[in-house]
């Protein structure tokens, strides 16, 4: 049998732990206290209700350990000793309490196991004032409540951007998993279903809940694609589909994947021909994702190249460049290429200059670009370009002088089908890029996996 991504992960976390110890040791140098202190966090209640919302872990903890449900938990981290997780296993028959703690990463942990949150308190440093407390507002523990020091926070924020080799390997995971659902999604648009029940079909391929996924599934049939975060689910199937676009991802022990695709119907030949020229744009910036390449430029290189595709299919009659600058790319493609991802889709430091806190602005006119940065080896970002049939951003444009570039009839031709996203999770490395997501298409083409 073939070897899952994950079988490696026992082998890939010492050295990952001892990357994350070397930084917490160099946030707390930054910040001049002595011990690192990592909340889990604790649920949000609703307004006036005995309920809670879904727990979301602190990323902060998720990036020590694969403990999505551990709330009320607590990693202590003070450089010289054996980092120690305070665990909290509640005494409880109304809920199904976290499991003991088990797997390859308990050997490298001093754990204690609590009953009720407030016993976290006497195995927690003695003097708060020492330690950089990281965590939400409502995870405090008699004295001990999250400061969030920003000379500690700032360092590794920035870092975090750099991927470990166990990382990349969480992430392949969620690729994977992520891939199993668009493939069941993709035969759920053919068969003529619902946006709800495609969505229905997407968590039972990925095996995850709702809440588990690491952002609402975008699933848009027809013009629904031209609204960028689409996420009604419409519960009737329309009569006949043209256009299918599916932004969803997997997530693993916390990490995140994040995929856009985008198919047509058979009739739908001309919209295909787009669907094409957009892919083939997508791969070349995929290609470009390598050490030393400026984000921002790249975001500004995807203008032009898809100004060129809209040029050769018949949509804007002027060079690319005239498109650009005069407003017509930013109408068909309203958002950012991409954006760094790892525990949180839309991961930290995008606009990070340093780690000191000081930020890289987004290029004039781009203001919906979430990376700033030049590549680095380890990082790991999307590459989604897309062209949409935006409504309110055409009405504007026809406003405009540029209006006399465009050919209306094609466009207006174009709106039934909403638009075209095509994203995928791309590893920058030393060398050439890896492709998580088309890995994980590839890695799950064949039924035994
Ligand atoms: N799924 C949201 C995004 O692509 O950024
Ligand atoms: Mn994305
Ligand atoms: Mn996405």
């Amino acid at each position: 049998m073939t070897a899952l991504p994950q079988d490696n992960l026992s082998a890939l976390y010492p050295a990952h732990l001892a990357e994350i110890e070397k930084r917490s040791a160099d946030a707390l140098a930054a910040c001049g206290r002595d011990s690192l202190v990592v909340a889990a966090g604790l649920p949000h209640g609703w307004f006036l209700d005995d309920q809670n919302y879904p727990f979301k872990t602190n990323p902060h903890f998720l990036h020590w350990l694969p403990l999505a449900d551990a709330p009320g938990s607590w990693i202590v981290c003070t450089p010289g000793t054996r980092p120690k997780l305070v665990f909290l296993q509640p005494r409880d028959y109304w809920h199904v309490a976290p499991a003991a703690p088990a797997g390859y990463w308990t050997e490298h942990f001093d754990i204690v196991t609590i009953r009720e949150p407030e016993q976290a308190r006497v195995h927690l440093p003695k003097d708060p004032s020492r330690c950089a407390i990281i965590g939400e507002a409502n995870a405090t523990a008699g004295d001990f409540a999250p400061d969030n020091p920003a000379a500690a926070l700032d360092l590794l924020q920035y870092r975090r951007a750099l991927k470990t080799p166990y990382e990349i390997t969480m992430m392949r995971v969620a690729s994977r998993i992520g891939v199993h659902g668009h493939r069941a999604a993709e035969k759920a648009f053919r068969g003529g279903l619902s946006e709800f029940d495609i969505h229905c079909k997407y968590l039972e391929a990925t095996r995850l809940a709702e809440s588990q996924l690491p952002y609402g599934n975008i699933i848009a049939l027809d013009a629904h694609a031209a609204v960028l975060h689409y996420m009604h689910h419409d519960r009737n199937p329309p009569v006949h589909a043209h256009s299918f676009l599916i932004d969803a991802g997997g997530q693993f022990h916390g990490y995140a994947s994040d995929i856009t695709r985008t198919c047509a119907s058979p009739d739908a030949g001309e919209f295909q021909a787009l669907i094409d020229a957009v892919e083939s744009a997508q791969q070349g910036f995929c290609a470009k994702v390598r050490a030393g390449q400026s984000y921002p430029d790249l975001h500004r290189h995807a203008h032009l190249v898809l100004m060129q595709a809209m040029r050769h299919q018949g949509f804007v009659t002027c060079s690319p460049e005239a498109a650009v600058a005069e407003g017509i790319s930013s109408t068909f493609f309203p958002h950012g290429l991409g954006h760094l991802i790892g525990l949180q889709v839309h991961d930290v430091a995008g606009f990070a200059r340093d780690e000191a806190g000081n930020t890289i602005p987004k290029p004039e006119g781009h203001p919906y670009l979430r990376l700033t940065r030049t590549l680095e080896p380890g990082m790991v970002v999307t590459i989604e370009p897309g062209l949409y049939f935006i409504d309110m951003l055409l009405e504007e444009l026809k406003a405009k002088p540029a209006a006399k570039n465009v050919a209306w009839g094609k466009v207006n031709a174009f709106r039934k089908y909403g638009g075209i996203r095509i994203e995928d999770d791309v590893v920058c490395t030393e060398g050439d890029p890896v492709n998580l997501t088309r890995e994980a298409f590839a890695a799950t083409a064949s039924p035994q996996h």
